[in-house]
């Protein structure tokens, strides 16, 4: 996990936020008059950042970030949602998109349907590819995805349906195709965090054997 506190890193841009909304990890989907965030320099970014190492922003108003945090390893995730909680003004609000692990584990793996041994093969390369494909690091239930956002130091978490948000800034924003969707089962999750409490760490005897079986390669 990379260190967010150097203050150094944050420097005159820091003070850029007032009223800013920053798009993270925007890729090709620029939004107007968001700041535009992404590691890679696509058309539409405003900023290159690998925001592993920081968001050298302070007091902004939203931060919107889809199908993003997937691409982060666990650690890396949980360090940028406090990174994020640092840089929202106390009333601001981050919205998260991130695939559906309910969704995944149900549509992708469909034991003891299987008529024949090709759709055992196809299911075995189909749960792998969601979660190691398109460079996912982690994938998330709305339980776990609660629980690292109060674990980052918010006191509130909302799930929403995709394009709908009590925020009137906050609708209309998300671009990736809903795709087998029920209301019941989404295949994203979507979470708006906000408010500002004391962190609560998620619970060691899942955390440590997962750090310790994941720092192994
Ligand atoms: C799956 S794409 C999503 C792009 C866009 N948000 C969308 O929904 O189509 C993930 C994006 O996150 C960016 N990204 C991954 N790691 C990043 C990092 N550490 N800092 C900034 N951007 C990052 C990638 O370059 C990529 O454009």
């Amino acid at each position: 996990m990379k260190f967010f506190g150097r203050v150094a890193a944050r420097s005159a841009a820091a003070r850029s936020g007032g009223s800013a909304r920053l798009h993270v990890g925007c890729g090709s989907e620029a939004i107007a008059g968001w700041v535009n965030i992404d590691s890679r320099p696509l058309p539409g970014v405003d900023r290159v950042l690998d925001v592993t190492s920081g968001l050298p922003f302070e007091n902004v108003a939203a931060i919107y970030a889809e199908h993003f945090l997937e691409h982060l390893a666990f650690d890396d995730g949980l360090a940028f949602l406090a990174e994020c909680r640092r840089a929202l003004r106390e009333d601001g609000v981050l919205r998260l998109s991130t695939p559906n692990l309910d969704w995944v584990y149900l549509t992708h793996y469909q034991i003891g349907k299987w008529s024949e041994d090709d759709e055992s093969l196809r299911d075995c390369f189909q749960l792998n590819r969601a979660f190691h494909g398109w460079g996912h690091r982690f994938l998330y239930n709305a339980p776990s995805l609660a629980a690292v956002l109060r674990a980052s130091g918010f006191a509130n978490v909302r799930f929403q349906r995709y394009g709908e948000s009590d925020v009137a800034e906050l609708r209309g924003l998300e671009r990736h195709e809903t795709w087998e969707d029920t209301p019941e089962l989404p295949h994203v999750i979507i979470a708006e965090a906000t408010g500002r409490a004391e962190s609560r760490p998620l619970p060691a005897k899942f955390l440590d054997p997962f750090r310790e079986a994941t720092a192994i390669r």
